[in-house]
């Protein structure tokens, strides 16, 4: 891929290590207001030729092979941990207990592997798969909605909607309560928002009152078990251990924080995607079976999450650079996702072509992989063919507009269409 360049010679020697902050690498500036085109264009410039790129806040990974190997080295820590900091927030108690309390997202070592482990059995594909016959009961509800009128704002009329209520079955809370958990969730993630420093009185309120909830959700369950989530995670159990309470709580927050915004933008990036793709669209409505192979090739060309965040936790060397303890570093999912080292043609877009040997990196990879893999997998599975089968002709009808690049979960913030109802 590219010519060999000084950076690749550096890298790839065993001899000269070199301290990141003085090789000689390229540059992606945050100087000005340039436009996500802009920025897009010029990170695709520079992964044809260097495996990495030095950028204001940290190093940014470009490729396939090397994002995997940060993803799956357990030096680097998750920078899930370093959220608020990141985020510009200074009030010391919020940070004391960000610091404080343990999340699945950014526990490491021993920590995170025996949550991983307790938890694991209550995230299985067949768990997932028990709700598909409710997963696809939403959808029908929401396409109902537009099909008279023909056009829908498919943003905000199917993708925003739809992750709540499966997270709220999933979980075990009553119908009713659909509008509030939607409304914590979205105060929540604002903590994953640059303004998230003006919103902190927000985003705890939204915490304070889902904490409470939950605990009160828990304490019914303990005593009236159920065929949910929540049940299943009170009586998880490995060897005689079992989750507390304060971890029980973390899980759900966990799970709304993992599960809502990246399930609903991931499916406005499908939709957009196929949209420029008509005869893709048919084709999955009128072969449904194929919907696994479709949600993986499209996570694969227009993933929802572009990159994610780690930090060295000791001094660590990798092709030939030093990093420093407390080094960023973005390994960028999408950029690897169209790594042609790794992918066949990776800019086209094909649901039909033999799925690559080796898995697309828009859920991760190593230790932090997706927890709910198996259920934003099953969402997909049964909402693309679903609308494409209701809305076969569906074209866009106005201006797509996207969020910038730089958010952490990407995806169009208006999608308008039109079409014939089925
Ligand atoms: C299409 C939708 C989704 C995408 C693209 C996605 C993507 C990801 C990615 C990339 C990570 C790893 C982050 C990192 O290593 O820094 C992750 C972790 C996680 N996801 Fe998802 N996710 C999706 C849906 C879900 C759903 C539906 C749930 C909840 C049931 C969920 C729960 C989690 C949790 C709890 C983690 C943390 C796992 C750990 O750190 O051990 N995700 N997800």
């Amino acid at each position: 891929m590219g010519a060999t360049t000084t950076t690749d010679q550096a890298a790839d020697s065993t001899t000269a290590i070199v301290p990141a902050a003085e090789a000689d690498l390229p540059t992606i500036g945050m100087d000005g207001p340039i436009d996500d085109d802009e920025i897009r264009a010029r990170m695709n410039a520079i992964a044809a030729e260097h495996w990495i790129a030095r950028t204001p806040v940290g190093y940014v990974i470009l490729r396939y092979d090397d994002v995997l190997a940060i993803l799956r080295d357990k030096r680097w820590h998750n920078a899930a941990a370093k959220a608020a900091e990141l985020a510009g927030i200074t009030d010391p108690d919020y940070l004391a207990e960000a610091e404080g309390s343990v999340s699945i997202l950014s526990a490491e070592g021993d920590v995170h592997m025996r949550l991983r482990r307790l938890v694991a059995k209550s995230f299985s594909p067949r768990s997932a798969d028990r709700l598909r016959p409710f997963m696809r009961d939403v959808v029908n509800g929401l396409i109902d909605e537009v099909a008279p009128a023909g056009r829908a704002d498919i943003v905000t009329d199917i993708c925003e909607p739809y992750p709540i209520p499966i997270i709220c079955e999933l979980l075990g809370a009553p119908k009713e309560d659909w509008k509030l958990f939607s409304k914590w969730a979205e105060d929540v993630l604002r903590i994953f928002n640059g303004t998230a420093a003006d919103e902190l009185d927000m985003i705890r309120a939204a915490q304070r009152d889902l904490d409470e909830y939950t605990r009160a959700m828990i304490a019914k369950r303990r005593d009236d078990p159920r065929d949910d989530l929540l049940t299943d995670l009170i009586a998880a159990e490995e060897a005689g251990d079992r989750l507390s309470t304060d971890e029980l709580v973390m899980m759900v927050n966990a799970v709304i924080v993992g599960g809502t915004d990246t399930t609903r933008n991931q499916l406005g990036c499908a939709v957009a995607v196929f949209a420029e793709h008509p005869e893709q669209w048919r084709l999955l409505a009128e072969h449904p079976k194929i919907a696994p192979r479709a949600v993986e090739e499209v996570m694969r060309h227009s993933g929802a999450i572009r990159g994610t965040g780690r930090f060295a936790s000791e001094e660590i060397e990798y092709r030939g650079l030093r990093f420093a303890p407390g080094t960023m570093v973005m390994p960028s999912l999408a950029l690897g996702n169209r790594d042609d080292a790794a992918f066949e043609a990776p800019a086209t877009f094909d649901i039909t072509k033999e799925p690559a040997e080796q898995p697309h990196l828009t859920f991760g990879s190593g230790i932090h992989y997706c927890l709910g893999a198996s259920l934003a997998r099953a969402e997909l599975q049964e909402a693309l063919p679903l609308l494409a089968r209701r809305m076969p002709d569906l074209e866009i009808d106005g201006e797509v507009t996207w969020k910038p690049s730089t958010t952490a979960i990407f995806g169009p913030a208006r999608l308008p269409v039109t079409f014939t109802p089925h």
